[in-house]
C-alpha cells in the first residue's frame, strides 16, 4: 500500500490555463451554490473620501466568454455613488476548500433592469427599497420602514481587466496574473 505525499497538490496548480479554468470553476459555482465561497465576494471601492471601502455581496451571474460577474443592489447603497464616480473595483474572494485566493480588477458597469424585476423573488425585493435610504443615520432601529420599490433595482455588471490568483500549496505557493489586454493568457508572480 502506497500513502499519497502528503504535499500532493491538484494537476490544475500545475499550468497558467489550470489556474485561469479553476478560478472560473469556483466563480460558476459560487452562483449555483449558496454554501460556495464565490457565493459571497468582498466588493470594494474607492471611497468618496478617497480611502478604499469593502463590502460582502451575492455573486448572482457570470460568463466566462464575456469575462463578466453580475452583483445587484439598491441604487441609493453608497456604494453606488462610489462607481458612479469611479468605476474601478475589485471582487476578493479566498476559497479555503482549494486554498485559492482571487482577486479581481474589474469596471463597474450599471444595467439596464427592464423585465429583471418580475424574475426577484418577493422576499428579496426587500432588499431594494426602505426607508430611509441605506446608511442614512436612525434615530432608533424601528425608525426604518420595510418597502420594495422596483425603481432602486440596480443591476452592476463588473467586466474583469485582471485577476491576480494565489494558491496556497503545502510544497511551495503559486502566484499568476491574467490581464485583459493579453487575452488573459496569464504570467507567473512571485508568490
Ligand atoms: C452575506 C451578505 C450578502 C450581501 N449581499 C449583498 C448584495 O448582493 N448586494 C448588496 O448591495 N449588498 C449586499 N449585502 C450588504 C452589503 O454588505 C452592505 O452592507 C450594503 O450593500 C451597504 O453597503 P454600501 O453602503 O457600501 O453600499 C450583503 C451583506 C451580507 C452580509
Amino acid at each position: 500500500m502506497t500513502d499519497k505525499p502528503q504535499t500532493a497538490e491538484p494537476a490544475w496548480v500545475a499550468s497558467l490555463s489550470g489556474l485561469h479554468d479553476q478560478v472560473w470553476q469556483r466563480l460558476v459555482r459560487g452562483v449555483a451554490d449558496r454554501r460556495a465561497p464565490a457565493r459571497h465576494p468582498t466588493l470594494a471601492t474607492v471611497g468618496l473620501d478617497g480611502g478604499a471601502e469593502a463590502r460582502t455581496v451575492v455573486l448572482r451571474a457570470v460568463d466566462r466568454s464575456a469575462g463578466t460577474l453580475e452583483i445587484h443592489t439598491d441604487a441609493l447603497s453608497g456604494k453606488v455613488a462610489e462607481l458612479q464616480r469611479q468605476p474601478r473595483a475589485a471582487l476578493h474572494v479566498w476559497d479555503s476548500r482549494v486554498r485559492l485566493q482571487m482577486r479581481l480588477r474589474v469596471t463597474v458597469a450599471f444595467l439596464d433592469t427592464a423585465n429583471r424585476w418580475q424574475r426577484i423573488p418577493p422576499a428579496s425585493r426587500l432588499a431594494y427599497g426602505g426607508e430611509p435610504a441605506p446608511g442614512a443615520p436612525l434615530r432608533s432601529p424601528h425608525d426604518y420602514r420595510e418597502t420594495t420599490d422596483p425603481e432602486r433595482f440596480l443591476v452592476l455588471c463588473c467586466t474583469l481587466q485582471e485577476l491576480d490568483v494565489l494558491h496556497l500549496g503545502g510544497g511551495g505557493h503559486r502566484r499568476a496574473r491574467f490581464d485583459r489586454v493579453d487575452d488573459f493568457i496569464g504570467v507567473w508572480l512571485a508568490p
